[in-house]
């Protein structure tokens, strides 16, 4: 995998995430029974997007700090009256403040996951939580396959855009307790995931910085490729389209 660090910040257009990008935080709400977020906490989500799940997460008592490295995505979290601000994920400004650190659906945009375990290892509070849930081994493989076909049908390696970090269990688990995290919980489970559209709209809306290698004319043929590959392999007979997505869930506490 390539250790370019994307950057998260680029591109996130809040109008197309709500269309393609809605079930995120549907999804995201059993990590919310997860963390179990009380009055008087105070807890920072890691990479809020939107902020949907952020205030529902607001909404069960707890104050809430969320950040998130786009400032499209900061504006559109502060609708919603969230305390909400621009920051990367691998830079995080915080020391010992937080009861607990809740992300969803975030972390595998951070390539370098040691410098992100880091700042949530030193934002929380002694006996604080870190209770996350991302894209783990094999998410959207297809996917990912598919755009690497038509990369490399251009003189592209396969991963040369890859955006992604999906680490396997013993991969992440080791990263957690490497900064000194104690693992309560963590798991791997595939998830298939209803699209609201095709997977088009799903490229456009999360895989443009995997075909940003490609010159403009080349993303839009690379695109429809990729669509027109993966239709007999993501749509059921009723013509819906799903996602193989893969869940990598975990509870972990600074001790
Ligand atoms: C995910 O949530 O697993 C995911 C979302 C967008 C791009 C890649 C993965």
């Amino acid at each position: 995998m390539s250790k370019v660090l994307h950057d998260p910040a680029q591109d996130w257009d809040p109008k197309a995430y709500v269309s393609n990008a809605a079930f995120v935080a549907e999804l995201g709400e059993p990590l919310l029974d997860l963390l179990a977020p009380k009055s008087g906490e105070r807890i920072l989500d890691l990479g809020c997007g939107d902020g949907r799940l952020t205030a529902k997460l607001a909404g069960r008592g707890p104050a809430v700090v969320a950040v998130d490295a786009s400032p499209d995505l900061i504006a559109a979290a502060r609708q919603f009256g969230l305390d909400a601000h621009v920051m990367n994920g691998h830079d995080l400004a915080f020391k010992a403040e937080f009861d607990a650190v809740m992300s969803n659906a975030a972390l595998h945009w951070m390539k370098d996951p040691d410098a992100v375990l880091k700042g949530i290892f030193r934002a929380l509070k002694p006996g604080g939580r870190f209770v996350a849930e991302m894209g783990g081994q094999g998410n959207v493989a297809r996917i990912v396959a598919a755009v690497g076909r038509a990369l490399l049908r251009r003189g592209h390696p396969a991963d040369s855009g890859n955006p992604w970090y999906f680490p396997s269990v013993d991969q992440y688990r080791a990263k957690l307790e490497e900064q000194g995290f104690t693992v309560k919980e963590i798991t791997l489970f595939p998830r298939p995931t209803r699209l609201p559209g095709d997977v088009g709209g799903w490229l456009d809306t999360f895989a443009a910085p995997f075909l940003s290698v490609l010159s403009p004319a080349e993303r839009k043929a690379a695109r429809d490729e990729a669509v027109a590959e993966l239709q007999p392999v993501m749509t059921d007979p009723s013509g819906v389209w799903w996602a193989d997505y893969v869940r990598l869930r975990f509870v972990a506490v600074k001790l």
